[in-house]
Parts: structure tokens; sequence; C-alpha cells
């Protein structure tokens, strides 16, 4: 076989989160034989996993099914899940779980030692295992523990992927900057499997930690990887209002209340999608992510939410479940309420406000995480499996890189396996690489004053105004507009740090110009959706469509610097599309 060079393995894994590590662990099972790398911007341990808190669904108790379990997540999803996808997700589901119990995850027990697990968000029955309210950290515990196992995976750590290496048509690795030593050198690869995460950093209020600037996304969208169903950017109803950290949906799993400014249920006023002869297992607390926040909005506009110096918010009162309670089963709210707010919820009321948290959208692939571009794969946030539709279930999306994780990692490395040779380009690409980040990041000809910060925090803006909870073809059309000038400005972008190691102000530029990839591609695809489905909701186009809108948006990038929107039909098996509710 023809050898590249040192840097040299089968499988290429860029992102060190859950969907990454179970990536590896696939591909080291499927063959013992085959060389891996996992290439991280950060330690895996600091990925946004770790702070995932209220839990993981999958088919556990008697009570429940795998078609319930499908159900949910399709009504959930406002039919724009890809079914096939989902019944895969919801059968493997459980066997991912359990495995991971093998591999040290301490799941939360019931009193006889079976698995607990509590409701979550537009699910109607129990089905979300947890750790306490720390699960992301413990998942992805397990998992590393796990990988260090196995002798042929290779870490990359503080490696920041720039672009993909693509020769003969096919992906063959990427070109990364170290960060220790500013260093920028190809690491080459047969296959290569994204599992970067989510873009939450687009927004100002965000949930997400500062790493997830949709990288990965932006990479493969310009390596001519569609994007898909970027329009559906998921809203959680409660984050603290000052840091937008996340409040999770355990604590109203738990029995937590959402209170306007008069110490009312405001919830009871909107249509949820709980059917009215339903017990509520859940309570309407426990409605789909995506219509409480648009609750929120509603009661903002009548005036009806809190004011404090960081905006509007509600209160969420958990003080009734008492200081056991909540010391047992969500000790972390406790503790970020203390933290952050300077709060105890078991004596006060937690502030609370909407805020970004997920994207349903993200690279196109098929039901094993293939994208369009031989030799790449891409699973958990920053893939579009296609199994959230236009709303995300709570605690599907944990799940959710177990499944998909160990599907990419075993197709890769059958993609691996397969390839026999390097292509001969690939030291000339990474050259041209370099050469393009120095001219856009160290030039210091001519007019060079565009500051990073200040760029980010209008594309911020022009997001949140044009392309939040609400949206308007004039809003949108304002917020493109407003990223086209930014990206004009971006080419006056000047760094004051130019040295080569930690250079922190050099990266935050390069995930500022992919976060322009990303808003752009979101933008586009939501301006030409002319319909409301789950969490892209068009004032202008108020109701589902069906006939026109039953499809999914795939957005590729122009020369032009802005999105072409195609479409694709969305994969239907069992469940034709119908009403939302909970309950069949
Ligand atoms: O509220 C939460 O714990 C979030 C869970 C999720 O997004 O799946």
């Amino acid at each position: 076989m023809a050898r590249y060079g040192p840097n040299e393995h089968d499988v290429l894994i860029v992102g060190g989160g859950g969907a990454g590590l179970r990536a590896a662990i696939a591909v080291a099972e499927t063959n013992p034989k085959l060389s891996i790398a996992v290439v991280s911007k950060v330690y895996p341990m600091r990925s946004h996993t770790v702070s995932a808190e209220g839990g993981a669904a999958a088919v556990i108790k008697p009570d429940d099914s795998l078609d319930d379990h499908a159900y949910d997540t399709i009504s959930g999803g406002d039919w724009l899940c890809d079914q096939d996808a989902v019944e895969a997700f919801v059968k493997e589901a459980p066997e991912e779980m359990i495995r991971l119990e093998h591999w040290g995850c301490p799941w939360s027990r019931e009193e006889n030692g079976s698995i607990a697990v509590r409701p979550f968000g537009g699910m109607k029955n129990k089905r979300t295992w947890f750790a306490a309210d720390k699960t992301g950290f413990h998942m992805l515990h397990s998992m590393f523990q796990t990988t260090l196992k196995y002798d042929p995976i290779d870490r990359y750590d503080e490696y920041f992927v720039t672009s993909l290496l693509v020769d003969d048509g096919r992906c063959q690795g990427v070109v990364a900057l170290e960060l220790a030593t500013g260093k920028i050198e190809p690491i080459a690869a047969k296959s290569v499997i994204l599992c970067t995460g989510g873009c939450g950093k687009v927004f100002p209020f965000t949930t997400n930690a500062n790493i997830k600037t949709g990288d990965g996304m932006a990479i493969a969208y310009r390596a001519g990887v569609p994007l898909k169903d970027m329009e559906f950017v998921q809203y959680h109803p409660t984050g603290l209002p000052f840091t937008g950290i996340l409040i999770t949906e355990a604590a109203r799993a738990e029995g937590g209340r959402l209170l306007n400014k008069d110490g009312y249920r405001y919830l009871q006023d909107y249509d949820l999608g709980i059917p009215e002869d339903k017990p509520v297992l859940r309570s309407m607390e426990l409605g789909p992510r995506d219509r409480l926040s648009q609750a929120f909005e509603k009661e903002k506009e009548k005036g009806r939410t809190l004011n404090g110096p960081y905006g509007e918010f509600v209160h969420l009162d958990i003080r009734h479940l008492g200081k056991e309670v909540i010391d047992e089963k969500i000790p972390f709210v406790r503790e970020l309420c203390r933290k952050y707010e300077n709060i105890d919820p078991v004596h006060e009321m937690i502030p609370v406000r909407p805020v970004v948290h997920y994207i349903m959208g993200g690279i196109h692939t098929d039901i094993n995480g293939e994208t369009l571009l031989d030799g790449l794969f891409a699973a958990g946030e920053t893939a579009c499996v296609s199994i959230n539709g236009a709303n995300r279930l709570g605690s599907n999306s944990l799940t959710e890189l177990l499944v998909f994780g160990a599907r990419a990692g075993r197709v890769a490395a059958e993609y691996a396996s397969s390839q026999t040779s390097f292509g001969s380009r690939l030291e000339a690409l990474a050259t041209d690489e370099k050469k393009r980040i120095e001219k856009t990041f160290f030039n210091s000809s001519g007019n060079r004053s565009e500051r990073v910060a200040d760029l980010r925090k209008e594309m911020h803006n022009a997001m949140e105004q044009g392309a939040g909870i609400y949206r308007t073809e004039t809003s949108l059309k304002s917020s493109g507009e407003i990223l086209g000038e930014l990206r004009e400005r971006f080419k006056k972008i000047s760094l004051e740090d130019k040295s080569y190691t930690f250079n922190t102000q050099f990266v935050s530029a390069m995930e500022l110009s992919y976060m322009f990839d990303v808003a752009e591609s979101i933008i586009e695809s939501a301006l030409q959706r002319t319909e409301s489905r789950g969490s892209h909701q068009r004032t202008d186009f108020p109701e589902r469509d069906d006939q026109n809108f039953l499809k999914h948006s795939l957005s590729y990038k122009t020369e032009q610097g802005s999105a072409r929107v195609e479409y694709q039909p969305v994969t239907i098996t069992r469940w034709p599309p119908g009403e939302r509710k909970y309950g069949r």
C-alpha cells in the first residue's frame, strides 16, 4: 500500500465528544488492525457532551415500547423525521445504553435496583435514563476511559481542523493547526468522521459551550457537502438569564413549575399538544420545547414576563420538591443556581428564559452517517441523520450520538479497509490551505481594522433578531443582508496577536468565519421554507404545509456567498403525517 507519511491513519475522527469517542470504539471493534486518530480542538473530556444534564432516552420499562418511542420522536419532530432512521434509532438505543453501563456509566437506579427513568418533554412514557443530572459527564467519562483500552486509537488533543483534504473526489484527511505551536499540517486518513457538535454560538444566548461554533458543518459545506434542515434551531425553555446556562428539563420532570410574573402557570393557556382525555403523566411543563419557548414569547408580548438586567424572564419554581429530592435528583441544578445566580432553589424561584440549545439540522447523512462526499462521514449534533425532524425531543440526542456514532464508526471502518492508497496531491492541498490561512488572518497589508469581537456581536444580534423563535421574510432578509456586510468586513480582519502559541484570537477568527457559513445556511433555508413547522415559526406563514414542505432542505455553498437550497423527500414508513399529540 502507498504510504503517505507519519501523520497517516485509516480512520480519522474530528471531535472527541460523545459521538467521536463512540465512533472511535466502534472502529476499533470492527477492525482491530486499523489505525485510528481522534483530533479535537479541546481535550476530549472538555467536549460539550460533558455538560449534558437531564438524561438519555431508550425504552427499558415494560409499559413502554419501541413504537411509542418512535411515534413520540416523529410526532415531536412535526413529521420531518426520516422514519427508517427513527426505527433504527429506537431499536438500537437500549443495547447502546446497556453497553455504556458495562463500560462504567453509573445509571441512577430505582429502589429495586432496576434502571431509573424519568419523564421528559413530549414523551408519553417515562424512558429517560439518567445519572443524577450529570448524565453527559458520566457518559463521556465512561467512553473516554474505554477508548484508553484500545492501542490503535491515537489522539491529537488541541488540534484545530481548518479544512478537509479532498483529492480524487474523496475525502482523505484534514489540515489541522496544532494550537500549542501554530504548526499547520496535513493528517491523512482513508476515511474521516466529523463529530464536531453543534453551532449554538452562532446565536448570542445559548446553553452551548464556546467551542460550539459549527466548525465541522462549515468545513463540510465548503467542500461541497450539503447541510440539511438548518432552519430548525431549538430553543430550550429554561436557561439562566445571565449566562444561558442550562437548567435541565429534569427539574420540570421532577415537578418544577413555570410561573409568569403573576405567579400563574401560564402554560395552561397554550396548546401544547396534550390530549384532553389523557392523564397528564407529563405536567404541562413537559410539553415539547418549541411550544414552551413559543409560549414564553407570547407571555412576553402580553406583558406577563418579568424584567431583569438581562432581559425578560419567567420563574421556574422547584421549592415544593423539597431539599431532599432536589439534592438527590437534581443536585447540579442547585449547584448552578448557587454559583451562577447566587440563589438557592430550595428556597427561591429560579429566573429562566428560552435559550438556543441545539440545531436539528447539520451535515446531510444517510442512516449510517455517510455523506455525499466519498470517505466522509458524520455523527452526533453536527450531522443530520434526520431523527429529530423539526424539533428534537429532550434526551434523544445523547442516545443519538451513541447509536449513530457507532454506526458511522462501523461503516467508516469498512470504507477505510477498502481503500488501498492516498492521492498524490495531499501535500500540495495542505500547502494551499496554509497560504489561504496566512493571507486571510496574518496579512497586514491595506486597511485592516475589523475586530473579531465586534463582527461576532453584530452577527449574534442579526441572528437573534432575524432568525429567533419567530421569523418573517422581512426579518430573515434583513439578517441575510447584515451577514453579507459582515462577510465583506471580515476581509479586513485584524489580529493583534501574531504569535503561534495558543493564539486564541486567531482561533476565534477562524471560528467566526465558520459561523458565517453556518448562519448563512440557517437564514437561507429559513427564508425559503414558507411554512411553520416545529421550531421554525414563520409569522407570515403560520400553518404547517405538508403539501409543499414535507421535505428536507439541503443547502449548498455557492461562489456568490449565499446558500443554494434544494429539497429531498422525508422518508415515511409507518406513521403518516398527523396532528402533533403526545398520545394516539
Ligand atoms: O434539559 C436537559 O437536560 C436537556 C436535555 C437534552 O437536550 O437532551
